[in-house]
């Protein structure tokens, strides 16, 4: 399976600074058939990033977040054909930060996932418990009612969803799961997937939370980690290179 490292550069790089940071990378980047490379950009720099990298193959742009509905008075929202226009192929729904600062609910997350599916984007999700969650013992509950907002999606279109597994005690606190730890929680995640009628050889969990250069190796080297969802160590160029040039043998 090809394996997506995607960027996700939350509320930084505009588009000078998008520009600037991609004119360093692409210098270096000479893709693999083995792996993908996403970027997740703030609404303002899609359209930069999506011009930017245009006819590079193996790059997908994706945007942060939209709102379902198609148009109308959401002052500060993005609609999915919107963020389409300006070049996004994919969307980050549920992340943590999203369900945690702003209160998005399941059931607002579940509405995201069926307008990016009807627009034609990848719907990312995001999902993954808190600390407190996690020392009562409750991750795989809280993972899998996340999942749940996946519940009656048709068969194509389930097999379009993309998953990452981002515990909330691991983004950006440098503490991240242990890879073996990850890989129980993918394993859960990906049944489910399969339950919910998802293709075994769609079903592609990422792991996010503090990844960096020096551990993605041991992350990316489980069988069940099909990819890496990156905050911090995105945004710097040499950094990000060096965790997407990582060894997959
Ligand atoms: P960090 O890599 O900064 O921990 O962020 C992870 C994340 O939230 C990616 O979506």
């Amino acid at each position: 399976m090809t394996r997506i490292f995607a960027g996700n550069w939350k509320m930084h790089l505009g588009p000078a600074a998008a520009a600037a940071f991609l004119d360093r990378f692409l210098q270096r980047y000479d893709g693999s058939a083995d792996r993908e490379v996403w970027f997740f950009a703030p609404a303002v720099s899609v359209m930069t990033v999506a011009e930017t990298v245009r006819g590079r193959a193996g790059i997908r742009v994706g945007i942060q977040n939209v709102h379902w509905e198609e148009q109308g008075a959401f002052t500060g929202e993005t609609s999915v054909r919107m963020a389409a226009e300006a070049g996004a192929t994919a969307a980050l729904v549920g992340h943590s930060e999203r369900r945690h600062v702003f209160g998005e609910t399941d059931a607002e997350t579940g509405l995201k996932v069926r307008a990016l599916l009807a627009g034609g984007l990848i719907p990312m999700l995001c999902v993954g418990e808190r600390l407190e969650e996690r020392e009562r013992e409750e991750t795989l509950d809280v993972v899998l009612r996340q999942l749940r907002v996946l519940d009656g999606l048709d068969a194509d279109e389930i097999a379009r969803v993309r998953v990452a597994y981002e515990p909330v005690w691991a983004i950006g606190t440098g503490r991240n799961a242990s890879p073996e730890d990850a890989a129980t929680v993918h394993a859960a995640i990906r049944a489910e997937l399969v339950r919910l009628g998802m293709p075994v050889e769609a079903a592609q969990v990422l792991y996010g939370g503090s990844v960096k250069p020096d551990n993605v190796g041991s992350l990316v080297a489980q069988a069940e980690i099909d990819g890496v969802l990156v905050g911090g160590a995105s945004l710097d160029p040499d950094s990000w290179q060096r965790i997407v040039a990582v060894s997959l043998d």
